[in-house]
């Protein structure tokens, strides 16, 4: 049922390295995963914070099919080959009129993995749009790691307010405009960026990374992941366990001890031992 990525978009991401829009569940679908996350912020009496944002495909059956997509799982396929681990996966939420930014940054700077081989898929629960603060990419940007700096700013998403320390030619920026359902694919060395949301909706964005069973973590010990396609031959990363049925207690619970080990590479120097 999955449709391979074109030769043309495999090129595209490649060259570019992005490649978008991506079809991956129709409206209807999308609908029903925004209101299945809205029924899990009602529960938890606001939107979703700290370590739920982060893995919660490995609490929640539907983010645990959604990670297994077979038209995502292809592309990714089509990009990093048959073996593939869901490394981590995070919610971007920004709320109507929401000072909330992403500042311009790589994620590879400080994953800690040991090659460049991360594909990021970016399922867009909601419109993404100029007015809501859709992503933006710079175009071949994604061959070097440059410098960055962390900044903590407060509304900033990244863990550490991290921004490139160089310039950056924002005049090249490609706005990375999907509809509900639809994803981007990224690189991980890709130049990118979202400013605030202005307009009177959320904007939601559900990010999926993936790596092929090759890659290793570098930076920390205890590192896990979740076998999504194909065989481990490596072991370099503890397996993960998809969630029995929703808020499970002993997911939770593996999901918990997860985050701890996750905190403790991405912020590893900070002094900071938890996801804000
Ligand atoms: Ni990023």
């Amino acid at each position: 049922m999955g449709t391979r990525l074109s030769s043309s978009a495999v090129a595209a991401y490649e060259r570019d390295g992005f490649a978008f829009p991506i079809r991956v569940l129709s409206a209807a679908e999308a609908r029903e995963v925004r209101l299945r996350l809205e029924g899990v912020e009602r529960l938890q009496g606001g939107p979703l914070r700290g370590e739920l944002r982060h893995k919660a495909h490995l609490v929640f059956t539907w983010l645990d099919r959604l990670v297994r997509h077979p038209v995502i799982l292809d592309a990714v396929e089509a990009i990093l080959g048959a073996n593939l681990l869901c490394w981590s996966s995070s919610f971007f939420i920004k709320e109507a009129r929401d000072p909330a930014y992403v500042s311009w940054h790589q994620d590879a700077t400080y994953w800690g993995l040991s090659q460049p081989d991360i594909v990021t898929a970016w399922v867009a629960f909601t419109d993404a749009t100029v007015e809501n603060g859709a992503m933006r990419m710079v175009p071949g940007s994604h061959r070097a790691q440059v410098p960055h700096r962390d900044t903590f700013a407060p509304s900033n998403l990244l863990s550490r307010g991290q921004e490139i320390a160089v310039e950056v030619d924002e005049g090249r920026a490609v706005d990375i405009l999907l509809r509900a359902g639809e994803m981007s694919l990224h690189h991980v060395l890709m130049f990118h960026s979202s400013p605030p949301n202005r307009s009177d909706d959320r904007r939601i964005g559900f990010a999926v990374r993936y790596i092929p069973t090759s890659v290793r973590q570098v930076a920390g010990e205890g590192d896990s992941a979740l076998l999504v396609r194909g065989t481990d031959g490596y072991h370099h990363f503890e397996p993960e366990e998809p969630p029995a049925r929703d808020l499970a207690p002993e997911a939770l619970a593996r999901h918990a001890a997860i985050m701890k080990r996750q905190a403790q590479i991405l912020y590893r120097g900070t002094g900071i031992d938890r996801f804000k």
